[in-house]
């Protein structure tokens, strides 16, 4: 009888938080197994990915209905092409980021000043507070309001969606993220609707892709410009926020690094009066530019990426199937970068050796916003240099890798004005 309890008690504390832990989070707990995995080395990692352009190799994420059919990720071949150019266009181009530059500015100088206000934050929070509001003025025009509010909770049981076991039962982290994505494709729709009827147009992502015509002059329809958005938020949201917090977690620990960005943006803010900086400004920010790069080399905010084979791929006496692109194996090892997990911008003095730098993938799939990420980086280390100063507030904290990269307190910080400002 006492062995019968034992049994019970055993499955009740043991078995059943580890299924509901693969229910919620399989994929991390995938991802874990993974860190065990041989690694991709740089040659490996350009055979996949270079040849993915042939059509060997594709794409595919978890759960492709929730980020949608039509976008980008979830697309091969011609009508891959196709939207990528489009994306490239709305985002990726000079044109385009110059307008964005503009947009983003007001919103990210004033959460700084907002930030000194209250003196102590965590980081990883306000960045992304910030990242979003911006992505939903670049992608839609909107300003912060409830529904916003709501868009980034929707967004966030959605991302956890992909990461969850595709249970379709209630209570399980898929079946909200599908209701999530329910939420934003009614909510995006009826805007495509509304802008369609009324025939009006904004400077922002989503009438860029409505407004767009291929070579046949087609343009997309209302189901392609809503899963690209919802796509393109996934992409970007997450990524460029991570991003931004570790620039500012590593200046923190890295005062002669802060010192050189300091002399280097001052410079630059004194021919602009203190005002806001164009993109014609970036070429001249040689520095920063080797910040932006380190910060997202050490923070390997992507570490790895997926690819499936079409078909059957032998690669060195390995038959290949499945594969994950281990990208933060070639941005961690010694071979490649001295001392490879110090933060050392003045490494990019010299660019690194062909095929070890793939932060952002490579071949026909590489990040379409590679370089708007970079200018938000760059704008926010431009506003954060010449006016402020932060301070960890616990230096050694612990840092956790899942679902991103984050120290455990969120990079908390002390954050003020400077007093020359
Ligand atoms: C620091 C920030 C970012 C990092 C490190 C990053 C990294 C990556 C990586 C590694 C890939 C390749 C995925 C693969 O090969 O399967 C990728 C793809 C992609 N990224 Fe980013 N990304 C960032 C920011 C952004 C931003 C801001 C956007 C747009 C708003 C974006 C949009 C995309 C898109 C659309 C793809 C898919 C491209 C395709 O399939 O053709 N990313 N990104």
């Amino acid at each position: 009888m006492a062995v019968d309890w034992a049994w019970w008690v055993g499955l009740l504390l043991g078995a059943v938080p580890l299924l509901v832990l693969a229910v919620w989070h399989s994929n991390d707990v995938c991802h874990c197994a993974f860190f065990a995995l041989k690694r991709w080395r740089r040659r490996a990692n350009k055979f996949v990915l270079k040849s993915s352009q042939d059509g060997t190799f594709g794409i595919r994420w978890p759960a492709p209905k929730l980020v949608g059919l039509s976008c980008v990720v979830n697309v091969e071949g011609s009508q891959h092409a196709r939207l990528r150019g489009f994306i490239l266009a709305a985002i990726n181009r000079p044109a385009s980021l110059r307008a964005i530059a503009e947009v983003i500015q007001p919103r990210l100088v004033g959460a700084l000043r907002s930030w000194a206000d209250k003196g102590t934050i965590s980081a990883a929070t306000e960045i992304k507070k910030v990242t979003f509001e911006n992505i939903c003025k670049m992608f839609v025009s909107r300003d912060p309001s409830p529904l916003t509010d709501k868009m980034d909770g929707w967004f966030a049981g959605l991302v956890a969606g992909f990461r969850a076991f595709p249970l379709d039962f209630p209570g399980t982290a898929y079946r909200h993220a599908r209701a999530c994505r329910k939420k934003l494709d009614t909510m995006f729709r009826e805007e495509v609707q509304r802008r369609r009827r009324e025939d009006t147009a904004s400077n922002d992502l989503m009438s860029g892709l409505m407004e767009m015509e291929d070579e046949q002059g087609k343009k997309l329809c209302d189901d392609e410009v809503v899963d690209n958005i919802v796509s393109l938020v996934v992409a970007g949201y997450e990524s460029t926020s991570n991003a931004i917090m570790w620039a500012a977690y590593h200046l923190a620990k890295s005062p002669h690094a802060l010192r050189k960005l300091r002399e280097e943006n001052g410079a630059v803010s004194r021919d602009k009066n203190g005002g806001f900086i164009s993109l014609d400004d970036i070429p001249s920010m040689k520095y920063t530019a080797k910040v932006v790069e380190e910060t997202i080399r050490v923070a390997n905010v992507a570490p790895m990426v997926h690819r499936v084979a079409h078909r059957d791929v032998e690669y060195r006496g390995n038959y290949i199937k499945q594969v994950v692109v281990w990208l933060r194996s070639l941005h961690t090892d010694a071979n490649y970068y001295d001392d490879p997990l110090s933060f050392n911008p003045d490494r990019w003095d010299k660019p690194p050796k062909p095929g070890t730098y793939q932060v952002f993938g490579g071949g026909p799939r590489i990040c379409a916003g590679n370089m708007l990420a970079r200018l938000q980086l760059t704008i926010m280390l431009h506003h954060l240099a010449v006016g402020y100063k932060w301070e960890l507030l616990n230096p050694n904290a612990e840092v956790t890798y899942l679902p991103h990269s984050k120290p455990v307190d969120g990079a908390a910080m002390s954050f003020s004005k400077l007093s020359s400002v």
